[in-house]
């Protein structure tokens, strides 16, 4: 048996993406001038990605709230998962982000369905009040903000709303308790508050890949 090691998860998880997700000109593009555009790369993995786009399909989403836009790495896997006709909302904070996140989205194809927001998600949630109802959200911001943001999930969701955060597992620091890293104690915050909230049911599991030791949340409104 390999080695539980960052390269042999590396290994494995080029392996699965090869198989399993493939290569796709958008995306693929969207990679390219994101790392060219000098963005960390800290969007999610090919299989991560792909599992929001089959999270969209397998609960039928139409309307995807999106926080934390990046490049639009995600945000065209999650377009590609609502299909024509859908929609996608997606917050972006830093306007240069942005600019690179609307030029991917135009070049993937899926301009048509996704609305670029800018500004702090914190104040750009509370404009989406009124709207219809949002079927999945995916939380992928300051982990600082996760309660912030899940509160708002399940104010802009209804029953039935697929919530999914992002960047749970955090090296494995999430359990220690002495923690001073405010994004560590933002995302544990947030843990918490899928356990406690009564409008949650949740589940959470680690991760290990290109990116290194970490995990995703998944939860329904109830
Ligand atoms: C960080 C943020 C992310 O969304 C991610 O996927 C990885 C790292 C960060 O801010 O460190
Ligand atoms: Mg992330």
């Amino acid at each position: 048996m390999a080695e539980s090691t960052p390269a042999n998860w590396r290994r494995t998880d080029e392996f699965l993406s090869d198989l399993l997700v493939g290569h796709d000109p958008g995306l693929d593009a969207a990679l390219a001038a994101q790392h060219d555009a000098g963005l960390p790369e800290i969007e999610v993995a090919p299989v991560s990605g792909k599992l929001l786009n089959l999270l969209a399909r397998f609960s039928g989403a139409r309307r995807v709230l999106e926080i934390g836009t990046l490049g639009g790495y995600s945000t065209i896997w999650l377009a590609r998962g609502v299909g024509d006709g859908g929609e996608v909302v997606t917050i972006e904070a830093e306007p240069a982000n942005a600019a690179i996140a609307r030029t991917n989205i135009d070049a993937a194809g899926v301009g048509d369905r996704v609305a670029i927001r800018i500004g702090r998600a914190a104040d750009v949630l509370p404009t989406l009040e009124g709207s219809d109802p949002f079927d999945l959200v995916f939380i992928d911001a300051d982990k600082e903000s996760n309660t912030i943001y899940l509160d708002w999930a399940a104010r802009l969701g209804q029953s039935g709303t697929v919530v999914i955060v992002d960047n749970i597992g955090r090296e494995g620091e999430i359990v220690d308790d002495d923690t001073t890293d405010p994004m560590v104690i933002g995302t544990r915050d947030g843990l918490r508050m899928l356990a406690d909230d009564p409008r949650f049911d949740a589940t959470a599991l680690q991760t290990v890949g290109i990116k290194g030791w970490d995990g995703v949340a998944l939860a329904l409104v109830l």
